[in-house]
C-alpha cells in the first residue's frame, strides 16, 4: 500500500505544488527522536525538521498545550491583549537580558526585524549600511537573500537590495577594514547553520563587541538555526563572553508551530514605536502556548545539559569512527549542531545514511550537517553512531569500487 500512496502523493506534488523543493521519502508520523513512512518503516531523525523539533516530533507537553490553546483562543490579532504571548516573552527575556520582544512567524522575517531596527537606529544619526558575513545564511525574502553571503541565493532576483556587504566570517580585521560612518549593525550567527556548522572564535566575539561598542553599532545576531537550546545553552550566545543588543530567534521556538521573533536590549526598545512594525499572525495564543511547552520543557527535563552531554559524546564518538576515512576532512560544532566536513560534496552519503533509516542534512555542499532532537538519549545517539559507522564503510566502499 506504501508504494501506491507514495506515487500519489508524489503526483499531487508534481502538479500542484511549486517545484522549489527536491523531497526525497515521506513520512506520516513522527514520534520523539523517530520517523515512520507509510510501511510503518522508522527513521532515526538526526535532522528534527532543520532543527525546527528540537523536543522531538509530537513531544506529550507541547501536543497537550497546542490542544488545549486551540480549543480557547487561536488568533485574535495584535490589536487586542491575549494572556498568554506576554508570558511567553517574560519567560524569554528572564532568561537573557532585560528587554523586550517582538514575535514574527519565521526566520527570515525575525531577519528583517533586526535590519529594520538596525536601519531606523542608524538613520537617526545618517547611518543604514548593515555589515554581514560570507557564507551567513539569514533567509529567502529580498533583503535577508542580501544580507546572505552566499550569491548564488540572490541570483535571478536582482537587483538585490541595497545597503549590504559581506566580510568573511570570522575575520575581525576584514571587518573592521568595512566599517565606515555608514555602519549602523553587524550581523552574524555564533555557529554559522547553511554555511557548514561553522562557530564563531570567542575572541573574534569579543573584540566585535568592542567595536560595536565603540563606534555605536548595533550587535546583531541571527539564532534562528543555533538558538533554542541547539548548541546546549538557550541561546547560542549565551555559551560566548558577548551578549548582542538584538538577536532573531525562530525553528525551534514553538517545535514546529511557526513562530519568530527578536529580543531587543532595553536600551534600544524605543526604536520600534506603535505603527513602524507590525505581523498579523506574530505572536498568536496558539505559537505562544506552544512555546511556553517548549521552553517549561526544556527547563523541566534538563535539556540543555543533556544536548551538551549527548553532543560531546557524539562529537567524540563521530570523531573515532571517521578517522579511518581519509575523504573526512574533520567533525566540529557545538552541541547537538554537528558538521562532518567532508572534501567533496555530502549530499551521497546523506542519501546512504537515509537508506539505513537515518535522517541527516548538507550544509555548505562538502558538510554531513547532523541537528538531533535535544530529547536524543545515550541509547539513541548510540543508534544514531552505528548507522553511521556503516554508512561510512558502505559509502568508502562504493567510492573505491567507483
Ligand atoms: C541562520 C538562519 N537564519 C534565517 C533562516 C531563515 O529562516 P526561515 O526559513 O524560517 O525564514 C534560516 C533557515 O534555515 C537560518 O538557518
Amino acid at each position: 500500500m506504501g508504494n501506491a500512496f507514495f506515487a500519489e502523493t508524489v503526483d499531487r506534488y508534481a502538479k500542484y505544488i511549486l517545484p522549489t523543493y527536491a523531497p526525497q521519502t515521506m513520512f506520516v508520523k513522527g514520534q520523539g527522536v523517530y520517523l515512520f513512512d507509510a510501511d510503518g518503516r522508522r527513521y532515526l531523525d538526526f535532522a528534527s525538521g532543520i532543527s525546527v523539533c528540537n523536543l522531538g516530533h509530537c513531544h506529550p507537553r507541547v501536543t497537550a498545550a497546542i490542544q488545549k490553546q486551540a480549543a480557547e483562543l487561536v488568533h485574535i490579532s495584535n490589536l487586542y491583549y491575549n494572556p498568554v504571548t506576554p508570558r511567553l516573552a517574560e519567560t524569554l527575556i528572564k532568561q537573557c537580558f532585560d528587554g523586550a520582544v517582538f514575535f514574527a512567524n519565521s526566520g527570515a522575517e525575525a531577519n528583517e526585524g533586526i535590519i529594520k531596527l538596525a536601519r531606523k537606529y542608524g538613520n537617526r544619526t545618517g547611518r543604514n549600511e548593515i555589515i554581514t558575513m560570507e557564507n551567513s545564511f539569514h533567509g529567502r525574502t529580498l533583503a535577508t537573500l542580501a544580507a546572505t553571503g552566499r550569491a548564488k541565493y540572490r541570483k535571478g532576483f536582482e537587483p538585490d537590495v541595497q545597503g549590504f556587504k559581506q566580510v568573511p566570517y570570522n575575520d575581525f580585521e576584514a571587518l573592521k577594514a568595512a566599517v565606515t560612518d555608514k555602519t549602523c549593525g553587524i550581523m552574524l550567527e555564533i555557529v554559522q547553520g547553511e554555511g557548514g556548522i561553522l562557530p564563531a572564535d570567542h575572541e573574534y566575539l569579543r573584540k566585535v563587541r568592542a567595536l560595536c561598542d565603540e563606534k555605536d553599532i548595533l550587535m546583531m545576531c541571527d539564532e534562528v538555526q543555533c538558538g533554542m537550546g541547539r548548541t546546549g545553552t538557550l541561546f547560542a550566545w549565551q555559551g560566548t563572553s558577548i551578549e548582542p543588543d538584538v538577536f532573531s530567534m525562530a525553528k525551534a521556538l514553538a517545535n514546529g508551530i511557526p513562530m519568530g521573533g527578536f529580543i531587543v536590549k532595553r536600551k534600544f526598545t524605543d526604536v520600534l514605536t506603535a505603527g513602524t512594525h507590525a505581523s498579523t499572525f506574530g505572536g498568536t495564543p496558539l505559537a505562544s502556548a506552544a512555546a511556553l511547552a517548549v521552553q517549561e520543557t526544556i527547563r523541566d527535563e534538563h535539556l540543555l545539559e543533556n544536548c551538551r552531554e549527548q553532543g560531546a559524546y557524539l562529537m567524540e564518538n563521530l570523531r573515532r569512527i571517521t578517522a579511518g576515512y581519509d575523504f573526512v576532512k574533520c567533525v566540529r560544532g557545538k552541541g547537538l549542531m554537528i558538521g562532518v566536513v567532508l572534501d567533496h560534496p555530502a549530499g551521497a552519503l546523506s542519501k546512504v545514511l537515509l537508506e539505513k533509516n537515518l535522517v541527516t542534512l548538507t550544509a555548505g555542499e562538502t558538510v554531513l550537517r547532523l541537528l538531533p532532537p535535544i530529547i536524543l538519549t545515550r541509547e539513541q545517539a548510540d543508534e544514531g553512531l552505528t548507522i553511521i559507522a556503516a554508512g561510512l564503510k558502505q559509502y568508502a566502499e562504493t567510492k573505491k569500487g567507483a
